[in-house]
């Protein structure tokens, strides 16, 4: 079709002279081939535009998950070295307590002493564990999620109680589900949604996490009664550098590095929200581990 256009254009322009109707067919004719043209164009660099932006955002996923690795073993080489000299304090404050039992006043200080290295010693193992998990070292396995969820949450119970934002995590579940996948990487996709509901969401506010099933499905979702996303922000929030968040410090990667983990774990993430009133992140996971 274009090439008859164009071979009609050529043998008009070698005739002496055409009818105005058939200059003007041709014309519209050509004016039509001009704009598919510059249609065809447009998509092309549209296509070239996401693929360049894929690009860039698997780029900085390798350089965040490499940061990462790095920050995880350089936490658990922290924390092995503080858990020792931790276990011998212990282990001393116990003997006193046991050669000082008649010391009333003494054993209630010795046992406020190992209340808390008890404490800090918990608190390096949990950051052993997330440590452990983020290493790069993880191998896919099934993955209990209610207590992987559960520990997210602990991680970030510091900082929600800080901003006076109440957090809960509910399992209406049956039975516990088991997820078929790498554990630092779901920790992760937690760990995403609950700071990024944190920032949204101003004091006094709640954070919920719900977990039901549907058929073989866990369905999760993670809601706050934050600011919402406007409605021309929904389809673009996990966009790779998308962020509302600049002069925070947001790269916008967040949300567009958990999505490919979530693809990767054969699951889906969909977003409801309602400006001023809230946002529901909803994620459906198989449960099947049976590869
Ligand atoms: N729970 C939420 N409530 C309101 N807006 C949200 C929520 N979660 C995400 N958003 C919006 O989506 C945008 C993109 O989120 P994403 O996590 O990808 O990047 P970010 O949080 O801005 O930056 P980073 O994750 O690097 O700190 C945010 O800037 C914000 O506008
Ligand atoms: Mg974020």
């Amino acid at each position: 079709m274009d090439q008859n256009i164009l071979k009609q254009a050529s043998k008009l322009a070698h005739s002496d002279g055409a009818e105005p109707e058939q200059m003007a067919a041709l014309f519209s004719d050509l004016v039509g081939l001009a704009q598919q043209q510059v249609e065809e164009l447009k998509t092309l660099r549209a296509e070239r535009d996401k693929a360049d932006q894929n690009l860039k955002a698997s780029q900085a996923q390798l350089v965040q998950s490499g940061k990462m690795a790095a920050v995880g073993q350089l936490a658990a080489g922290v924390a092995h070295e503080v858990n020792n000299p931790l276990q011998i304090i212990l282990s001393r404050v116990q003997l006193l307590m046991m050669r000082n039992q008649e010391h009333e006043p003494l054993v209630q200080d010795l046992k406020l002493i190992e209340a808390n290295v008890k404490r800090i010693s918990r608190i390096i193992r949990s950051l052993l564990d997330f440590a452990r998990h983020n290493s790069g070292e993880e191998d896919w396995k099934a993955v209990e999620l209610m207590p992987l969820i559960g520990q997210t949450a602990e991680l970030m119970r510091h900082l929600m109680d800080n901003a006076n934002i109440e957090l809960t995590v509910n399992n209406e579940t049956e039975e516990s589900p088991i997820l078929y996948g790498n554990v630092g990487e779901v920790e992760q996709v937690f760990l995403n949604l609950l700071i990024n509901a944190l920032q949204a969401t101003p004091e006094n506010g709640q954070i919920a996490v719900c977990a039901q099933m549907d058929g073989d499905d866990v369905v999760i979702r993670v809601s706050d009664t934050g600011k919402g996303i406007p409605q021309e922000d929904l389809s673009r929030i996990f966009e790779p550098f998308f962020t509302t968040r600049e002069s925070q410090g947001g790269t916008g990667l967040g949300l567009a590095i958990i999505s490919g983990i979530i693809e990767k774990h054969r699951g889906r993430i969909e977003v409801e929200s309602i400006e001023g009133e809230g946002t529901t992140f909803i994620l459906t996971f198989p449960t099947d581990a049976s590869e």
